[in-house]
């Protein structure tokens, strides 16, 4: 389900455009995990979903921007929304870019199969020349 509203706390972007960028946003996603009450271990994958992601905008789509969001659903649930953001070349064949051990770089290719194991929400928007945003929600318990 993907949230209805926005809680009081405004989301905050975060650019990422060079390497200490993606250190950067990784303490901002803790630090918003943390002040929306996630366990450890929650926050932990969380912080894991946004580096992928982030690293991902970074080496792929030549940089990005990352918004986090505490969100609601209508039944009082909070999570954390995050949403990463390129105007790189975008992804031709997203089923095949999804399938763990694909990788067009370097990588191990597991950045976003494990991305979206992390998650309760996923959603890949990407338009080839133009960009990509990928979106997750984690919910709390
Ligand atoms: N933001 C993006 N822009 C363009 N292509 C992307 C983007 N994110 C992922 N891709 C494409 O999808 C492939 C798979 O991404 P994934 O994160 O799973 O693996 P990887 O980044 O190659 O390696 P790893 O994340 O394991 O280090 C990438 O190799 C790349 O071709
Ligand atoms: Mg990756």
């Amino acid at each position: 389900m993907l949230p209805d509203e926005l809680t009081d706390q405004d989301p905050r972007e975060h650019t990422v455009r060079a390497e200490e960028d993606l250190l950067t946003a990784r303490h901002a996603v803790r630090a918003s995990a943390v002040a929306a009450g996630f366990s450890i271990v929650d926050q932990t994958k969380i912080v894991t979903a946004a580096s992928e992601l982030v690293r991902n905008a970074y080496i792929h789509g030549g940089g990005g921007t990352m918004t986090i969001a505490v969100v609601r659903d209508r039944f009082g649930r909070s999570g954390i929304s995050l949403s990463v953001r390129d105007g790189g070349p975008g992804i031709a064949d997203v089923e095949q870019a999804m399938a763990d051990g694909f990788s067009t770089g370097a990588g191990l290719g597991h950045g976003l199969g494990g991305t979206r194991r992390l998650v309760d929400e996923f959603t890949i928007d990407t338009t080839p020349g133009e960009g990509t945003t990928v979106t997750v929600v984690r919910w709390k318990p």
